[in-house]
């Protein structure tokens, strides 16, 4: 079957209570793990490519190894994912070249602009078959005891439920991603994990039906610090959201959540321990072979976490 597009992922989803993982790719070693978890697991399955991962391995190797995994595996739903496009010509290069789902990131824009450079991208994309992803609002984390800063300023940068109805209303877009107090990497909160629930279910409550997408949702597992820190690394403040607040989300209109992190972390994790314990050890299959081995377990229980395990046939 060839590269599909979210819709039948999202619809079931939404209906089903489960969201679809959108993991990051970035070389050959990342998409077989991640390939080999959803084919164990009979997943549906969002590859998503950043403008870093598309400068590092260069386009036309990327998309060479997802047509192999996407050839390999037919009975799986794949949608290939441009992940935070800034730019409309971005997001047409990459309908272009055979993206079936694309986000535009206008989040920094005025809300106006936003709404504008989205509807052009929505315009041109499902011209062409292809769904789109927004955002509104921006990612960081609620951090209540932030000295100067004040709860009104941190709850302005969450998305606004009022805004986000005009803005799908405006733009025609297929999927929003919604500031809750997520933010990308490894550091998203200096003290208590905080997510601001009750903004996903207002916007549920004003349009039924339509999927919300989670950015920053990687949970930082402890045990991969831990390994990471004890095999020479050095990030011993790093915290993510909580797997148990994920489930949660997916429950409600969240279809889509974005992992980068815990899969970086699993293959840093795993690379620093062959180091560590055979340092006469050149072969890089000797290290990046396990590392691939680390990124299949991480996605494996990504997929249990967001329900999307044995979901595979209803999506396609
Ligand atoms: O949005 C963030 C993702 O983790 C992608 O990161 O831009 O470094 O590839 P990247
Ligand atoms: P993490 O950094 O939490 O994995 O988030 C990734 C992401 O949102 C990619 O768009
Ligand atoms: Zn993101």
């Amino acid at each position: 079957m060839a590269l599909v597009d979210t819709k039948k992922m999202f619809e079931m989803a939404y209906k089903n209570g489960y969201a679809v993982g959108a993991f990051n790719v970035n070389n050959m070693e990342i998409t077989q793990g991640i390939i080999a978890a959803v084919a164990e697991e009979k997943s549906p399955l969002i590859l998503q490519i950043s403008r870093g991962a598309r400068s590092y391995a260069s386009m036309s190797y990327l998309k060479a190894i997802i047509d192999v995994a996407v050839e390999e595996n037919p009975d799986l739903p794949i949608c290939m994912h441009l992940d935070h496009g800034d730019t409309f010509e971005t997001c047409k290069q990459c309908v272009d070249d055979g993206f079936t789902s694309v986000m535009i990131d206008g989040s920094h824009h005025s809300f106006e602009d936003n709404i504008k450079i989205t509807k052009q991208v929505v315009d041109y994309a499902h011209d062409h078959g292809v769904v789109v992803e927004a955002e509104l609002g921006k990612l960081g984390g609620i951090e209540e005891d932030v000295v100067g800063v004040s709860h009104d300023e941190i709850m302005s940068h969450l998305t606004d439920p009022d805004e986000a109805v005009e803005f799908v209303e405006k733009t025609g877009v297929d999927s929003l991603a919604v500031a809750i107090g997520t933010s990308h990497g490894a550091y998203k909160f200096k003290s208590e994990p905080k997510l601001a629930f009750d903004v996903v279910e207002k916007i549920q409550a004003k349009i039924p039906g339509f999927p919300l997408v989670m950015h920053g949702s990687s949970s930082v597992p402890a045990e991969f610090k831990e390994l990471i820190n004890k095999y020479g690394g050095d990030m011993p403040d790093a915290v993510g959201v909580p797997e148990s607040a994920i489930s949660e989300a997916v429950k409600m209109a969240v279809c889509k959540v974005n992992i980068d992190t815990d899969l970086r972390m699993a293959l840093t994790a795993k690379i620093r321990q062959v180091y560590a314990e055979t340092p006469a050890e050149f072969d890089p299959r000797k290290y990046l072979g396990p590392g691939r081995e680390a990124i299949k377990d991480m996605v494996k229980r990504k997929l249990h976490v967001l329900g999307c395990a044995g979901k595979a046939a209803e999506c396609l």
